[in-house]
């Protein structure tokens, strides 16, 4: 179990520094503003930080410590992590980084020995720590100043780069997406993505997995974990290190070892995993995932109020392999009578630059009711005169089949994007990214 790492009971902070901008203070910061828990600052140079007690060491800590997070230096990490032993604390969190990923094997196995010696699990080194949103344990060490934090959600992420995940969590967090839990997992020393794949496809709270991986440490154990999960959730993973370059930069970077692509690719595969290739793929998918129940089958209609985008729309629905919905007689009949004649009722249907919200309701209202339709693409343009936000409420309320909203614009777009999305549509800027993610979400529901 690897609780330990998400949500303790107590934890020490090994390294919490006096100095505001420093890893230990950063994370003593953070985990004080949002953790429940017992905090004990380890530092033999400080009496107090923040208002906290500080200890010169987790032996002079009389009360149990389920987990330390270790932020000093390589060179001392041995000596604290002896005391953790000795101390009886079962979980490591180290974020030092100048291990195996800088060559230095020596420290590595002397790591590994004492792990081994007081039978303690380690996650990392050099990693930027994990966050919770429902316990509330947040021990990464960016400020919140400078990172924002999700809000509670179903997506997890696990990521081997801990600059990738942060990034990515604070673009993700600002545009609305809801996160459960976020591990970044470094050099992998012991605890590898295949027991956090594992533990994540347990944690009732993560209905979606993402992961970034460099390296995987047992292909046979990925396998084997990778296909029982995917059978309960989707899991979305991308691979770094594809090309030769890029392997290279990997043993640098995590101390992983790349493999060729081809075999990545089949062990995805056969694991029933989501394979996408770039981070704006992941959480395209993600979001879908996470937004739209199961379609029926591929037939998608285009709903527009620009016929290039309708173009577009329909060009990259074939190009996907999807299949593009073709109306019943009884829908274009019944559509062709309330809409004034030039309106072109039919796929692409574009309802033309005038197009007002009810015009939108009842062309979608029709496409709900027309059996021959799986999914519905809807193109919202605000440039045009006539489109206001009551779209929201409408779009809103339309949930019996899959509705995936595609807006290219500035500050409006983004503004009545973001109402969308809080009501439960999956919005996207280009009509590529849409129909992308529609894809995966046909092909993932057609495979369990
Ligand atoms: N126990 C507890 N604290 C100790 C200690 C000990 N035995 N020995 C020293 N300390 C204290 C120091 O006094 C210092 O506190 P202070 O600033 O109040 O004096 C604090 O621990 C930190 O030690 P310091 O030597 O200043 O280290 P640092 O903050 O410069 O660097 C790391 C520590 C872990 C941040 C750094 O070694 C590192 O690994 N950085 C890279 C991290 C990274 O990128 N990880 C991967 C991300 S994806």
């Amino acid at each position: 179990m690897l609780d330990g790492f998400f949500r303790p009971k107590s934890v020490a902070v090994i390294g919490a520094s006096r100095k505001r901008n420093k890893v230990g203070h950063v994370i003593l910061k953070n985990l004080l503003s949002s953790f429940k828990g017992k905090i004990f600052p380890i530092n033999p140079n400080a009496k107090k930080i923040l208002g906290k007690e500080v200890y010169p060491s987790v032996l002079a800590v009389k009360d149990k410590i389920d987990t330390a997070i270790i932020a000093v230096r390589a060179e001392t990490s041995l000596k604290v992590v002896e005391e953790c032993g000795k101390k009886g604390i079962k979980n490591l969190i180290i974020i030092t980084s100048g291990f195996a990923e800088v060559g230095n094997y020596e420290l590595r196995k002397k790591l590994l020995s004492l792990l081994k010696r007081y039978k303690l699990v380690c996650l990392g080194p050099n990693i930027l720590g994990t966050l919770d949103t429902y316990s509330g344990f947040d021990c990464l060490f960016l400020p919140r100043r400078r990172m924002m934090r999700p809000r509670k959600g179903n997506i997890s992420f696990i990521t081997q780069s801990g600059a990738i995940g942060s990034a990515v969590l604070d673009l993700t967090a600002s545009e609305g997406y809801g996160f459960a839990k976020f591990v970044s997992y470094g050099n992998a020393l012991q605890v590898d993505e295949s027991d956090l794949l594992e533990y994540f496809g347990r944690d009732e709270n993560t209905k979606i997995i993402c992961m970034y991986i460099e390296g995987v440490k047992s292909g046979k154990k990925f396998l084997k974990i990778g296909k029982k999960v995917a059978k309960r959730k989707p899991v979305i993973v991308m691979k770094g290190g594809l090309s030769k370059a890029g392997s290279k930069a990997i043993l640098s970077h995590t101390g992983s070892l790349a493999g060729s692509s081809e075999i990545y690719s089949g062990v995805f595969k056969q694991a029933g995993m989501i394979q996408v290739f770039s981070l704006e793929e992941m959480f395209d998918v993600a979001k879908i995932l996470d937004k739209c129940g199961p379609p029926a089958g591929d037939r998608v209609q285009v709903i527009t109020n620009g016929g290039g985008h309708g173009i577009l729309c329909v060009d990259a629905i074939i190009r996907e392999g999807l299949k593009l919905a073709e109306p019943s007689e009884k829908t274009v009949r019944k559509l062709r009578e309330i809409f004034p004649p030039n309106v072109i009722v039919s796929n692409p249907m574009d309802l033309l630059g005038d197009a007002t919200d009810e015009r939108y309701r009842l062309a979608i209202n029709a496409c709900l009711r027309d059996k021959g339709i799986d999914i519905i693409l809807i193109v919202l343009l605000y440039q045009t005169p006539l489109l206001t936000e009551r779209i929201v409420k409408i779009l809103g309320e339309a949930r019996e089949k899959p509705i995936v909203v595609v807006s290219t614009g500035g500050k409006l777009t983004e503004k009545i994007r973001k109402k969308l999305e809080e009501a439960g549509l999956p919005c996207y800027l280009f009509p590529s990214n849409a129909v992308r993610a529609i894809k995966h979400l046909v092909r993932y529901y057609k495979s369990v």
